[in-house]
């Protein structure tokens, strides 16, 4: 970072898929997880020692989305992805601090595509509503980037790791082939945040996922079990086929794809997926 002491930085969510990128991108930052820190807890984050910090990049969040449907799970949705957002909030306006934000596709119903981050809110599921809130929130303090992302691949559970697992046992999984958009890897969000931050980028709300062709889930699969030269091969289903299978989902975007203008406009050039899963598959492989 150019104008900021990275020492300067705390991240909030330090274990999570995005946190763990984080920490590597700024190694000198002050990491915490839950256990340091329970962010949706008004009067823990209130008492928290916010000495020399100036910018707090939120990497927490309540991400398990057919949980959230549940009644246990809808509380929980709504107390890290929103009330912890309101916290946050509070504790940087009165002390000055930067906020980074991490949102998601899910704010969209998925009816256009690609969304631009101006698109008005219209969330389907419980994760996404909670997911919108926490927006609003951040949108509030004058110094924040909302960073909306989609399809999260890095260190723990997610789609990329589950079928690469899937293909070394020689499963052949059925999966959906018409919910589109692009993964993203946690890399490229933890240098697109550096990006804004160290370029002192306009503040607002910036799409970042990986560039490259729109693909839908099933085909990000057949990647994977290609890659993995694995045995076991990969069934296309439609999300209605998928969704009678699984009744309690969530609803899910159709449409993923985030239009990547206005970062890319900053002088951000995100890596294409394909070679960014090859990297990855590559790591899998001897994990
Ligand atoms: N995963 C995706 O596909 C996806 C897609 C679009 C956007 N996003 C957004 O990207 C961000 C990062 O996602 P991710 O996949 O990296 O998430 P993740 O791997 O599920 O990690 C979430 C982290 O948040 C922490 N956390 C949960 N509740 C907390 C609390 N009350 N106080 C402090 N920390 C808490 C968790 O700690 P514990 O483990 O201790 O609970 C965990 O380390 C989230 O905002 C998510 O909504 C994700």
């Amino acid at each position: 970072m150019s104008k900021l002491d990275e020492s300067r930085i705390l991240i909030v969510g330090s274990n999570g898929q995005l946190g763990r990128a984080l920490t590597k991108q700024y190694p000198k930052a002050r990491a915490i997880d839950s256990d340091q820190l329970d962010i949706s807890d008004q009067a823990s984050v209130d008492s928290f020692d916010w000495t020399d910090i100036k910018v707090i990049i939120n990497a927490a969040g309540y991400t398990n989305v057919d949980a959230a449907e549940t009644s246990e799970g809808r509380v929980l949705a709504w107390q890290v992805n929103a009330v912890a957002v309101k916290n946050l909030v509070h504790a940087a306006w009165t002390r000055q601090l930067m906020l980074v934000h991490v949102s998601s596709d899910y704010v969209f119903d998925g009816t256009q595509t690609p969304h631009k981050e101006a698109e008005v809110l219209s969330p389907l599921s419980v994760y996404g509503a909670s997911k919108a809130a926490g927006d609003l929130l951040a949108a509030q303090l004058d110094e924040h980037y909302i960073i909306r992302t989609s399809w999260v691949v890095g260190e723990g559970k997610n789609f990329v790791r589950t079928m690469h697992d899937l293909a070394k046992k020689g499963v052949s999984p059925a999966v959906v082939d018409d919910q589109i958009g692009r993964p993203t890897f946690t890399t490229e969000i933890a240098r697109a945040i550096d990006h804004l931050l160290s370029t002192s980028a306009p503040f607002g709300t910036y799409n970042i996922t990986n560039d490259g062709e729109p693909i839908s889930w099933a085909d990000v699969a057949h990647e994977v079990f290609t890659k993995a030269n694995a045995e076991g091969s990969v069934t296309s289903i439609t999300t209605a086929q998928y969704f009678a299978g699984h009744p309690n989902s969530a609803p899910r975007p159709m449409h993923s794809t985030l239009d990547l203008g206005k970062i890319q406009a900053t002088g951000f050039a995100s890596a294409d997926w394909k070679s960014d899963l090859k990297k990855y598959i590559e790591r899998e492989t001897q994990r």
